[in-house]
């Protein structure tokens, strides 16, 4: 049987997608200490731990045959992978705030919107489709505090709880994505891999989140 080598992403989505292999027959080995790739108690399956936003990109490079991310970490990076399985945790939204008493959707005077989010990819195109032009501001994290410090009118970031926007007094005002975890699979692996593939979709399939 060929070998598997799925990545997970550190952060939110680790722990659901640890207990979810770990159902499926493939728990990650525990006295791995701090190596970044380790054996499973399935003999065919190792896991490699990156951070989020290089899942897809490792999967897509067949660097690994699997991979567990979110929908929003994947359709930023815009990565050609297969999409075999929804996993059923993870929901969040990708939504643009704004502060409460800011304008939405126009600024007066005709000005430019600035917007920040880790998301430029996904914002710019929602802000594009609609027709309305602005000014597009990465940052990489605690995107929440741009508007309290000038740095932009406007943010799209994920809510979970709605905690973190309440918090620094914003608004949500639009949806742009509706975000959960999946499995994604390079092209050619699960090709050439089809055996191995096979065996763990269905142990994932019977064990839903
Ligand atoms: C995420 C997201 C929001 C928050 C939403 O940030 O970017 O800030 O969680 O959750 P809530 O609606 O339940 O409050 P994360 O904690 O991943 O950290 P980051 O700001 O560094 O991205």
């Amino acid at each position: 049987l060929s070998r598997l080598r799925v990545a997970l992403a550190k952060g939110r989505l680790y722990e659901p997608s640890v207990e979810r292999f770990t159902r499926a027959g493939a728990e990650p080995s525990a006295d791995a200490g701090r190596r970044l790739l380790v054996p499973s108690s399935d003999p065919s399956i190792d896991f490699l731990m990156v951070k989020p936003g290089d899942v897809p990109v490792y999967v897509e490079s067949g660097a690994a045959d699997l991979g567990v991310t979110g929908t929003d970490v994947l359709r930023e990076s815009g990565a050609d992978v297969l999409e075999p399985l929804e996993l059923g945790f993870g929901f969040c939204r990708l939504v643009v705030a704004a502060p409460a008493g800011v304008p939405y959707p126009r600024l007066p005077g005709g000005i430019t919107a600035r917007v920040a989010t880790k998301y430029p990819r996904l914002a710019q195109s929602h802000f594009a489709a609609l027709g309305r032009p602005v000014d597009i501001i990465q940052v990489n994290g605690s995107v929440e505090v741009a508007p309290l410090l000038g740095l932009s009118h406007w943010i799209v970031d994920l809510v979970d709880t709605g905690n973190t926007l309440r918090a620094n007094d914003l608004v949500e005002q639009e949806t742009v994505l509706q975000c959960g975890a999946v499995l994604v699979a390079n092209r050619a692996s699960q090709k050439l891999k089809l055996d191995a593939y096979l065996g763990l979709m269905e142990r994932l399939e019977r064990t839903p989140a």
